[in-house]
Order: C-alpha cells, then sequence, then structure tokens
C-alpha cells in the first residue's frame, strides 16, 4: 500500500500550452486513487506564502482546452534562499502533502530536485515549457503548440515579404535552445535557422553570406533564436544590413504570443499521458524523477539528468532544412 494519501500540484516557471490539460489529468488521476489534491497557486510562491486550495474533480473541469495555467505561475526568488524553502516545507507539513507533481521547465524542476533532495519529499516532475529543453524527452507539453504558432505567424509574415520582396528575420523563443528556430523553420518553409547550438561551434550568418546568401529568391524568411550567441533577430539583421546595403531587411520578433493560444491536440495527449503516468509513479515509489516520452513511450528520467541541459538539437535537422531550401 502506498503511503501518499494526499498530493500538492503546482505549475511554475514560463507557463506552458498544456499545463491545465496536465493539472486536469494529475488531479483526475489521484482522486481516481483515492488521493487527496491541493492545488498551490502561483508556484513555489504559494508554497512559501501558503496559497493553497483543496482540489476537487470540478475544479479542473472544462479546462482542457484553455492556454496558460489556472494556478498561475511564477519565479519565486525566495524560494532559492534556506529560510524560504523551509517556509516551503513548512507549508507542505501543515497541509499533509505527502508528495509534489511540479509542472515547468528547467529552472522548477531543479528547484523540486533541491527540496525533493533537502527534505527527502517524494516529487515527480512533468517538463512543461515551449523551449522543449529538458533532456531524457522527446518533446514537452507546450512546445508542439507553440510551433504551431511560429508557422501560423510565419505564413502571414510570408505573404507581406513576398509581396514586398524583402528579407526578415523572425526571432522566436527558446531561451538558449534552438528547438523552436530550427523545427519552425522546416515547419514554415524559411530559408534558413540561426541556432545557439550551432552558432557556438561556427558563425552561421557569415557562412550564409559567404554561400551567396539569398541568391535565388526574391523574398526571404530566416528563423533567429533568441539567445546572446546567436545576437537575436536585430543584431543579425544589424550585420545582413552592413553587408548587402542593397536588401530590403525587416525584423519581427514574436515573443510571448508563441508561449499563448488553446493547447494543440498533441500537447493535450501527452499532458493527459503524463500527468496521469505522474501518478502511478508516485504509487508506485518512484520519486525524484520526471516524466518524458522517448518513441511514444512515457518513460522516467532523474531530476539530475534531465536538467543537466545538454540536449542536443538533430544536426540531421539543419541537414534536412539546407536541403529544401536552396
Ligand atoms: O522558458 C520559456 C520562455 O518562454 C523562454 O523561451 C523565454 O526566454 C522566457 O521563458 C521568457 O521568460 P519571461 O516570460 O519571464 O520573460
Amino acid at each position: 500500500m502506498s503511503e501518499i494519501k494526499c498530493i500538492g500540484v503546482l505549475t511554475s516557471g514560463g507557463d506552458a500550452p498544456g499545463m491545465n490539460a496536465a493539472i486536469r489529468a494529475v488531479t483526475r488521476a489521484a482522486i481516481a486513487n483515492e488521493i487527496t489534491v491541493k492545488g498551490i497557486y502561483r508556484g513555489y510562491r504559494g508554497l512559501v506564502f501558503d496559497e493553497i486550495e483543496d482540489f476537487k474533480t470540478q475544479n479542473v473541469s472544462n479546462i482542457i482546452q484553455r492556454g496558460g495555467t489556472i494556478l498561475k505561475t511564477a519565479r519565486c526568488e525566495q524560494f532559492k534562499t534556506p529560510e524560504g524553502m523551509q517556509e516551503a516545507y513548512n507549508t507542505i507539513r501543515k497541509h499533509g502533502i505527502d508528495a509534489l507533481v511540479v509542472i515547468g521547465g528547467d529552472g522548477s524542476l531543479t528547484g523540486a530536485r533541491c527540496l525533493a533532495q533537502k527534505y527527502n519529499l517524494p516529487i515527480v516532475g512533468l517538463p512543461g515549457t515551449i523551449d522543449n529543453d529538458l533532456f531524457g524527452t522527446d518533446t514537452t507539453i507546450g512546445y508542439d503548440t507553440a510551433l504551431n504558432t511560429i508557422i501560423e505567424c510565419v505564413d502571414k509574415i510570408r505573404d507581406t515579404a513576398s509581396s514586398h520582396e524583402r528579407l526578415f528575420f523572425i526571432e522566436v523563443m527558446g531561451r538558449d535552445a534552438g528547438f523552436l528556430a530550427l523545427n519552425g523553420a522546416i515547419a514554415s518553409g524559411a530559408e534558413a535557422a540561426i541556432v545557439p547550438e550551432i552558432s557556438l561551434q561556427k558563425d552561421q550568418l557569415a557562412e550564409m553570406i559567404e554561400h551567396g546568401f539569398r541568391k535565388s529568391k526574391n523574398s526571404s524568411i530566416v528563423l533567429v533564436a533568441e539567445s546572446d550567441v546567436t545576437g537575436g533577430a536585430m543584431g543579425v539583421a544589424d550585420r545582413v544590413k552592413k553587408s548587402y546595403p542593397q536588401f530590403d531587411v525587416r525584423v519581427s520578433i514574436l515573443g510571448h504570443l508563441q508561449r499563448g493560444g488553446a493547447p494543440s491536440a498533441q500537447d493535450r495527449i501527452l499532458a493527459t499521458r503524463m500527468g496521469v503516468a505522474a501518478i502511478e509513479a508516485l504509487l508506485e515509489d518512484q520519486r525524484n524523477v520526471m516524466t518524458g516520452i522517448q518513441n511514444d513511450k512515457i518513460v522516467f528520467v532523474p531530476f539530475a539528468k534531465a536538467i543537466k541541459k545538454n540536449k542536443p538539437l538533430d544536426p540531421d535537422l539543419l541537414d534536412i532544412l539546407n536541403a529544401v531550401s536552396k
């Protein structure tokens, strides 16, 4: 018999479409196993400042289709201090919470790992981030929806780019990772993607210029991953303007609209599978793991591996983009 009778669920860090579907799945799977659920508001902040509500099945009705997170989210500085973490643990004890489910990205799972280690608390993480930068999972909750948003935007920009015969640099999110930029470029038919993983090894823009950048086309779209390494779309555009003053260059930064909107079918299914798996994992005494998906099978990845920040970008995808954009 599992000793877990009550769990707390929270969303933390940048929101991602599908977080609500994950909250719903965690809540319903827990209740089905006679586990009480506490909804923790504003991520770790809700633990530090005791912002907690009992969650019944109706609390998660009609949310699977909604973007954002009904639990709200925050990046909590107090939680990172020893006193803040102790307050968080006091709140956990006060509410009789035996285990936590944390839905978030790299920073959120790093926090979960610290809390789990310090107080020997069972925690399961769900990878909720549009960046897709967690190791051990093929994809993260929110990534597919963000990609769909990106291609919708790029399709629209392409109309005006082509009418004016302009060169567009479109900046997408990803923090330090190029997954959104590279797969967004493939999916939208962009000419190129400038991503930090490759920019660290070579100057991608210099290479493009050397190869007679934009020789055969009247309009072009290049996706640029936000990052100091790439210089962002503004940085890249400034460099191009110097080398090619004859080009009519424009920049578009997609920004936070990439984080909004109704989750795609893929993200709803992923979030639901992972939410149910998180409860199963806790009941089976798994702890301090992130649920992942590999080859369409749910897996459990130790926090230490998931957050070590070296999820590789598949170099074949760059070759594919190059092969179809000439
Ligand atoms: O991690 C998700 C993400 O959207 C990143 O892609 C981006 O760099 C960051 O969050 C933006 O954070 P904020 O919403 O706090 O500005």
